[in-house]
This record gives C-alpha cells, structure tokens and sequence, in this order.
C-alpha cells in the first residue's frame, strides 16, 4: 500500500501511526505521545481514528 502523508502539521503517516499501534499505542492520546501526530491542529483527528481502528481490528484476525 502507497504510503499517505495524515499529520500534514507534523508530518506523520499512516505508516508511522501503524508502527506506533504495533508497538502497542492504543488510544488517539497514545498516537499523540509516539507520533506527535495531531499535537497541533488537530485536523487530522478523525482519520487517524479511523487508522486506529482499522489497524487494531486487522490485528484480531
Ligand atoms: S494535521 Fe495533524 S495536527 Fe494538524
């Protein structure tokens, strides 16, 4: 998958937020702490929600 740039304030990426919750980030707080993601603007909230998800419900199967 083509990586995309979600934290435009502090450029984070998807890939960045999906090591953080592989390494055990759980929570939208957690992602702040280990990206810096969403720290700033906090436009980038819902999508890194969304990746939250998303990753941690690929992780159950
Ligand atoms: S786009 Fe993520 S804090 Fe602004």
């Amino acid at each position: 998958m083509k990586d995309k740039l979600i934290c435009g304030c502090v450029r984070v990426y998807r890939s960045d937020i999906e090591r953080a919750i592989l390494n055990g980030a759980r929570t939208y707080t957690e992602i702040q702490e280990k990206t810096g993601a969403g720290t700033s603007c906090g436009n980038c909230r819902p999508l890194v929600e969304k990746i939250i998800r998303e990753t941690i419900s690929g992780l159950d199967e």
